[in-house]
């Protein structure tokens, strides 16, 4: 196997041009932070293999359901068995990127310390003033509108299963971002959720100010 740090080069190489075909929210500053993240869980923690959870992260949205030109698993498998990574990595890393995603859901299968660490740090990338931003950017890139009232949800706490899909942003809050707190698998990305999730909690109650301050 390669030296550590000339494999995570290579595939760092590897990760810029796939994103760069993606809207911004799922762009190259978005792996990096999640690399960062994860890399601070597993140090916190000290659980699982460390090159693992650094290749996982750099890889986990390789693939991607929205944009859906790449065969993830395939082209991981080609990339870390050129670069000569151990078997056991590469079948981690791929399992990574096939389990990771919010939409897929709760798959009951068992994690590995690594998927824990990883999809902790992707679902923190969603939340807070980061996740704020990556909402209002990635509805932007649908053109959609910032918030639509007529929508039917009164404001927090009215959330749920079989909701329409959001065609204003601040419904994605409802969809996802403000349920990514009770997802977290770490002590770590718990803790950190925390104060992310009670961020957005703010930024909503004074959005709603601002929308109609005659609204009390
Ligand atoms: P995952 O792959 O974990 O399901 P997504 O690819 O759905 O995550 O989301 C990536 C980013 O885009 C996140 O920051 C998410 O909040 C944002 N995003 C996804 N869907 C919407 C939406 N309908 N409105 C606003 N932001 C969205
Ligand atoms: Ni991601």
């Amino acid at each position: 196997m390669a030296e550590n740090s000339g494999i995570i080069r290579t595939v760092e190489e590897f990760v810029k041009g796939v994103v760069s075909e993606y809207d911004s929210g799922h762009g190259w500053s978005h792996i990096e932070r999640v690399v960062r993240l994860a890399l601070h869980i597993h140090d916190t923690e000290e659980r699982g293999d460390r090159l693992t959870v650094e290749l996982g992260a750099l890889l986990h949205d390789v693939g991607d359901h929205k944009f859906a030109a790449h065969d993830g698993p395939a082209e991981i498998r080609r990339l870390l068995g050129e670069l000569r990574v151990d078997e056991k990595v590469i079948s981690e890393v791929v399992s990574i990127n096939e389990k990771i995603s919010f939409s897929k859901g709760e798959s009951g299968s068992v994690k590995s310390d690594e998927l824990m660490t990883v999809q902790d740090a992707d679902r923190l990338d969603a939340m807070g003033a980061i996740g704020i931003a990556r909402a209002f950017n990635y509805g932007g890139y649908k053109g959609r509108e910032i918030y639509d009232p007529g929508e039917g949800f009164a404001g927090p706490g009215n959330f749920g299963a079989g909701r329409a899909p959001a065609s204003g942003t601040v419904n994605h809050f409802y969809e996802k971002l403000l349920l990514l707190k009770d997802l977290m698998n770490t002590p770590t990305g718990k803790k950190l959720a925390e104060e992310r999730h009670a961020f957005m909690v703010k930024y909503l109650e004074q959005f709603y100010r601002e929308w109609d301050p005659g609204d009390r």
